[in-house]
């Protein structure tokens, strides 16, 4: 495994966001020596069935960091969401800010840009973000290290971010009672994730780790931090001993059942574009729905 630069001594301060239509978490996490932030996972809000965008969730993030005077450094995505739009290019107009993926977008962009049949104007080297991370590349949050670990899987462009003592899994991991995401989406794979998910795990015990979704199994309250001993002794995809084999084999099954997510076509056509909304010939936007393409 590769030498992660992990620093437990910083603590990031980290609040969060739940939009409750699409189960995600979203995150502003603050450098405690500065005013610098960086915000994970952002959520713009679509009602689909309308064709209406609307920025009520970013809204309230960009009215915090006002209120609180921050300094918005980084908008990262941990991957590419298929259940969510992301509000990046917003979040970016109002506050400034560099968007940051993994470098695995380029894959992603190959992938949907045919299923999509995107023309030559749509670019697959994931030029629509400012920054592209390699696994274990660094990246500064006012006096805040912070690094990206790649962890693919579930998506081959997932990266978990790690900010001091607190990790941001994306959807690697879900809470301990959640388990963890699919890995049937085109370039996913279950034995690649849950090597992924082991990464994560060996972390120090004490990490804290925030999920970027909580659907409150079993009907529980809604949750979104847990910690890597937490995980390692009760996830119920990969704990308690769990072999890889089980994993793999409990996985395949489950993802055979799933439906696909409701926002998916919406999600990846923005998405892959760094939450850019795609344009038709003459400028509008619009979305496309490959018919049996997915
Ligand atoms: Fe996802």
């Amino acid at each position: 495994m590769m030498d992660y630069p992990v620093n437990m001594d910083l603590k990031p301060e980290v609040e969060a966001f739940f939009g409750e239509p699409t189960n995600t978490i979203s995150y502003i996490v603050k450098d405690p020596s500065s005013e610098a932030c960086a915000i994970i996972d952002s959520v713009m809000d679509l009602d689909y069935a309308a064709g209406r965008i609307t920025h009520d969730s970013a809204d309230r993030i960009i009215a915090r960091i006002k209120e609180r005077g921050l300094k918005l450094e980084w908008i990262i995505e941990t991957h590419v969401h298929a259940d969510h739009l992301s509000a990046a290019p917003y979040l970016q107009q109002e506050l400034g800010g560099k968007i940051g993926v993994g470098e695995g977008i380029m894959i992603v962009q190959e992938t949907f840009g045919k299923i999509f049949n995107e023309g030559t104007e749509f670019q697959r080297d994931g030029s629509q973000f400012d920054a592209l991370f390699k696994d274990g590349d660094t990246y500064m949050i006012g006096n805040l290290q912070a690094f990206a670990m790649f962890t693919p899987g579930h998506t081959p462009a997932c990266m978990v971010h790690v900010i001091g003592d607190a990790t941001f899994t994306g959807d690697t991991l879900f809470m301990p009672d959640g388990g963890s995401a699919r890995a049937d989406f085109p370039g996913g794979n279950a034995a690649v994730l849950y090597d992924s998910i082991m990464k994560v795990l060996a972390l120090p015990d004490m990490m804290r780790l925030f999920m970027c979704h909580d659907y409150g199994p079993n009907g529980r309250e809604i949750q979104w931090e847990t910690t890597v001993a937490e995980e390692k002794a009760n996830n119920i995809h990969v704990g308690g001993g769990k072999t890889k084999e089980d994993f793999v084999k409990f996985r395949t099954e489950r993802d055979a059942q799933l439906s696909m997510p409701k926002l998916i076509i919406p999600s990846l056509q923005v998405n892959m574009r760094a939450g850019e909304v795609p344009r038709d010939k003459d400028g509008k936007q619009m979305l496309k729905v490959p018919v049996n393409g997915l």
